[in-house]
């Protein structure tokens, strides 16, 4: 089994850092929870990160389960690799369900939620190329935050500065019910009141999906990795198909990281059997081909 467990237990987060968090994502679209994850930690999983990425450069024809064809955005100032889960399964399953993020998860979206997606995401000093949108990552904005729709964790693994490409994120705009980078009246237009997602290395951060945010530039070349764990309703489709995991994966599941990845939402096979798509966990069957065809 993916051991969630033991890396709970390095864990560093009370009730209070919960309530701020909670209390931020409500008034302000975004909260953080500070140190949580061992330096240690942070720095073997930047050390997969990086090798993950020279992978990626060097790779020929990537698999697009696990890459995608992100490497034209390094230019921009952004390198990143999707679904270090799926890559290295030892080491990231268990962060898509660690305890701190599941408690937000259940307070802010009252719903079953799955991963929409993870990506190891470095911020790349481009000298005067940088170019990234101001936009959110959600399909809607629904302007009451009980109506949220997706959250998004930052493991921040790098220490977030003002210089090396820290998040911009703008408060209160999970209120607005604007999609910024579809809306004619900002195209090309910096709203006022931003602020920069400054947080030590184990670092939480937690961004509505309807909160404005941008990718900061990094202008002192030293780098910025976050893990980026990506959450939405069940009912709303991911940007991959986690069923496709294969059996090995499949097999080292928790429940959580089953419902994660959507195995407890599968349409219907036959409906004579089962006419909803939504299932409880205990009804997933234990077979990776039973739990795709029932
Ligand atoms: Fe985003």
């Amino acid at each position: 089994m993916y051991d969630t467990e033991s890396l709970n237990k390095s864990l560093s987060w009370n009730q209070d850092d919960l309530s701020r968090v909670i209390e931020g994502l409500n008034e302000d679209g975004f909260g953080v929870m500070q140190s949580v994850i061992p330096a240690q930690i942070c720095d073997s999983m930047i050390a997969e990160f990086e090798k993950m990425a020279e992978e990626q450069i060097s790779e020929n024809t990537a698999d697009p389960l696990k890459y995608s064809n992100n490497i034209n955005t390094i230019a921009m100032g952004q390198h990143m690799v999707r679904n270090v889960m799926l890559r290295n399964p030892e080491m990231f399953m268990p962060t898509i369900d660690i305890a701190p993020v599941m408690a937000v998860l259940d307070a802010i979206i009252d719903d079953t939620v799955i991963l929409e997606g993870s990506s190891a995401n470095n911020a790349v000093a481009v000298d005067g190329n940088y170019s990234r949108l101001i936009h959110i990552d959600s399909n809607l904005a629904p302007a009451d935050p009980t109506n949220t729709l997706d959250v998004v964790a930052f493991l921040c693994m790098s220490d977030f500065t003002a210089t090396n490409g820290a998040t911009r994120i703008w408060p209160k705009t999970h209120k607005s019910g604007i999609q910024i980078h579809r809306d004619p009246a900002y195209k090309d237009k910096v709203p006022p009141g931003h602020v920069e997602l400054i947080a030590p290395k184990g670092s939480i951060a937690f961004v509505l999906g309807h909160t404005w945010h941008q990718m900061g530039e990094n202008i002192d070349h030293t780098d910025r990795w976050v893990l980026l764990n990506h959450y939405k309703r069940w009912w709303i489709k991911p940007s991959t198909d986690y069923t496709k995991c294969g059996p090995q994966v499949f097999e080292q599941l928790t429940d959580a990281q089953k419902v994660l990845l959507g195995f407890n939402s599968i349409p219907p096979k036959d409906q004579v059997l089962r006419y909803k798509t939504l299932i409880k966990v205990d009804e997933i069957p234990g077979g990776y081909e039973e739990a795709l065809s029932n």
